[in-house]
């Protein structure tokens, strides 16, 4: 996936401004930054959203989205919110196969309205997987989670990124989780991709590791929330944006990215 000189404009303002972000391949990486600095509109414009934008995406063509709202359709049972949308005519059992995935195969005939609020997000991420991703687009899925619930579904999600393979790119407010899961971390700020650090631990990740509690420090104090105050210096500059682009989205193959 690469991004280059992306810029997104809301009534004059500025939101997105020149960014530039390339994800490898089956890499998992995590956004943060603080709220309103436009994560989602950066997420939406990956996801094919929203195409009113300057710059060049290109993007896998199998890619998939789930929100922090789960967003099921109240008047479907579960299977069917899994398979709609998709092209064709996809039968119950490519839904069946996505929900045991996400161990919710018992629940493809209940109601949304019945299920828990975990099921409902594990439901929004089938609904994902049936669309074979080469990228999962995840906007802050856990954030409406209880605790308990939302280690479950973290651990749910590396799992499925470990199988798949596919590329992921997991936004969240939550610094630990970005380090529970990712190759690679970036803060947004500005409009744009301002400081990333690599994740080079190895998995399951261990929070008693001294090399976590730094990582946690620096990007805390990145964030402006905490931390040594010293987290200002990137140690991975970041590639200075190339000159305006003219607007390009496409969705390309994989093997050609
Ligand atoms: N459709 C829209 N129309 C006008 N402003 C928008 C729209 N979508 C997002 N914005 C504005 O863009 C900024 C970034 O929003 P968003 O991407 O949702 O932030 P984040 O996800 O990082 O919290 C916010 O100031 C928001 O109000
Ligand atoms: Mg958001």
């Amino acid at each position: 996936m690469r991004v280059d000189g992306l810029v997104r404009d809301f009534a004059g303002r500025r939101v997105l401004d020149a960014l530039q972000l390339d994800i490898r391949a089956g890499e998992f990486v995590a956004l943060l930054g603080r709220s309103g600095c436009g994560k989602s509109t950066l997420l939406r414009v990956l996801a094919g959203l929203d195409r009113e934008i300057a710059g060049e995406v290109l993007v896998p063509r199998r890619k998939a989205v789930a929100f922090q709202a789960p967003r099921l359709m109240p008047w479907l049972r579960v299977w069917r919110n899994v398979l709609l949308g998709l092209p064709g005519r996809p039968r119950r059992a490519v839904a069946a196969r996505a929900l045991a995935e996400v161990g919710l195969g018992h629940r493809a005939d209940a109601w949304p309205k019945t299920l828990s609020g975990g099921e409902a997000q594990r439901a929004s991420l089938a609904r994902a997987l049936v669309r074979d991703p080469d990228l999962l687009l995840l906007d802050e899925p856990f954030g409406a989670l209880d605790a308990l619930t939302r280690i479950t579904a973290q651990r749910l999600v590396a799992r499925l990124w470990q199988e798949r393979g596919c590329a992921v790119l997991l936004v969240t407010h939550d610094v630990e989780e970005a380090l529970l899961l990712a190759d690679r971390v970036l803060v947004m700020e500005g409009g744009r991709i301002a400081y990333e650090t690599a994740v080079e631990l190895p998995r399951p990740r261990d929070v008693t590791d001294p090399r976590w509690a730094e990582l946690r420090a620096r990007l805390l104090g990145r964030l402006g929330v905490a931390g040594d105050g010293t987290g200002a210096a990137p140690d991975l500059p970041h590639r200075a944006p190339s000159a305006p682009k003219t607007p390009r989205y496409q969705d390309t193959r994989t093997d050609t990215v």
